[in-house]
């Protein structure tokens, strides 16, 4: 299959309309979209992406009101949210009607509805007359797609277009939430911070990281991993282990003493968690693409976007 670039929404449209597949952008990673009412289309991304059935899709929508033929209600600390946060990195959890196919929510009574914080991905998805279905365009179990390239590079035989609208901004997945009684449980930790969150619901809930029956079906432990085995943690203990040219090494802020420079990615020379999100994934796709022996990343400051990018560098170093 050929695959093409290019920023034309209606090239885009077109093809979803035709039951076809689009990459499309979003402020958090690039989607691999296709029509969220056409069975046949959400069969493609599971076979495109290799994602194994059991593991619900996100819809994607140009706003919240647009959900109502879709969810059977949005609970009042949803709608608060929505309001404050959408356009924006976070996904809600909401009790599905009948007419979304149980492929796309994998057999669950409840579907993933987000509005994405993205220009041309909004233009996008007011012309169209169904939600797009859209997991982070990358194989199954590797590291999102912040890219356009990112994402031809893994799957351009597999879709016809790839809305091209630049590099992620967030460049983490939004963050899940779901109602619960007098507050929300927070599935997956992501672009939207915990402490943003806590501003306007007195109750929230963050779920651990778990084995193998998360809440969030996606939530394995091994997850975002590149092929080059990541060590996640105090670096002093792993440096010894390694010969200094066989690491690839991910810090925050500074260089370490041990290892060449350039042997190093600093994901935030200021400092700034919001920067660090958006390179962390281009860091894992570009010390993989070195073949070196190991990627070895320090830990973040417990806080904000930090306790996202530390929950994706503590999967990345799970062996599956
Ligand atoms: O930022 C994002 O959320 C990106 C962009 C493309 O929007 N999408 C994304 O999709 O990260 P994906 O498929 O890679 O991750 C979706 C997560 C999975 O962990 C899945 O288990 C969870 O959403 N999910 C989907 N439907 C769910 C449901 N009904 N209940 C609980 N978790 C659900
Ligand atoms: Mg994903």
């Amino acid at each position: 299959m050929e695959t093409t670039f290019g920023r034309s929404v209606d090239k885009a449209a077109q093809n979803l309309k035709a039951g076809r597949l689009v990459a499309i952008p979003t402020e958090t990673v690039y989607g691999l979209g296709g029509n969220a009412l056409d069975e046949q289309a959400v069969t493609q991304i599971f076979e495109a992406k290799q994602r194994p059935k059991f593991d619900p899709l996100i819809l994607h929508l140009d706003s919240i009101e647009k959900a109502e033929p879709f969810v059977e209600e949005i609970p009042p600390v949803i709608k608060k949210l929505a309001h404050q946060f959408s356009p924006g990195p976070i996904t809600y959890i909401l009790p599905k009607k009948p007419v979304i196919p149980d492929l796309v929510t994998s057999g669950q009574s409840t579907v993933a509805i987000r509005i994405p914080n993205h220009s041309l991905t909004l233009e996008l998805l007011k012309k169209l007359d169904f939600p797009v279905a859209a997991p982070s365009a990358n194989p199954f179990s590797y590291v999102s797609p912040t890219t356009a390239q990112h994402v031809y590079d893994q799957l351009h035989n597999k879709i016809t277009y790839i809305l091209d609208g630049g590099p992620c901004q967030v460049g983490l997945e939004s963050t899940i939430v779901k109602a619960e009684s007098r507050g929300i449980r927070v599935l997956r930790l992501g672009g939207t911070p915990v402490e943003a969150l806590k501003e306007y619901v007195k109750k929230v809930e963050v779920e651990r990281t778990s084995g193998s029956d998360p809440e969030s079906p996606g939530q394995l432990k091994s997850h975002y991993s590149p092929g080059t085995p990541v060590k996640f943690g105090k670096p002093e203990k792993w440096l010894k282990k390694f010969k200094p040219h066989q690491i690839g090494m991910i810090t925050f802020h500074h260089l370490y003493q041990a290892i060449p420079e350039a042997n190093q990615y600093m994901l935030s020379p200021k400092k700034d968690l919001s920067e660090a999100a958006r390179n962390l994934f281009r860091a894992l796709r570009y010390w993989d693409s070195r073949n070196f022996k190991v990627i070895i990343a320090e830990p973040f400051p417990e806080e904000g976007l930090g306790m996202a990018i530390n929950d994706r560098l503590k999967r990345a170093a799970e062996k599956a």
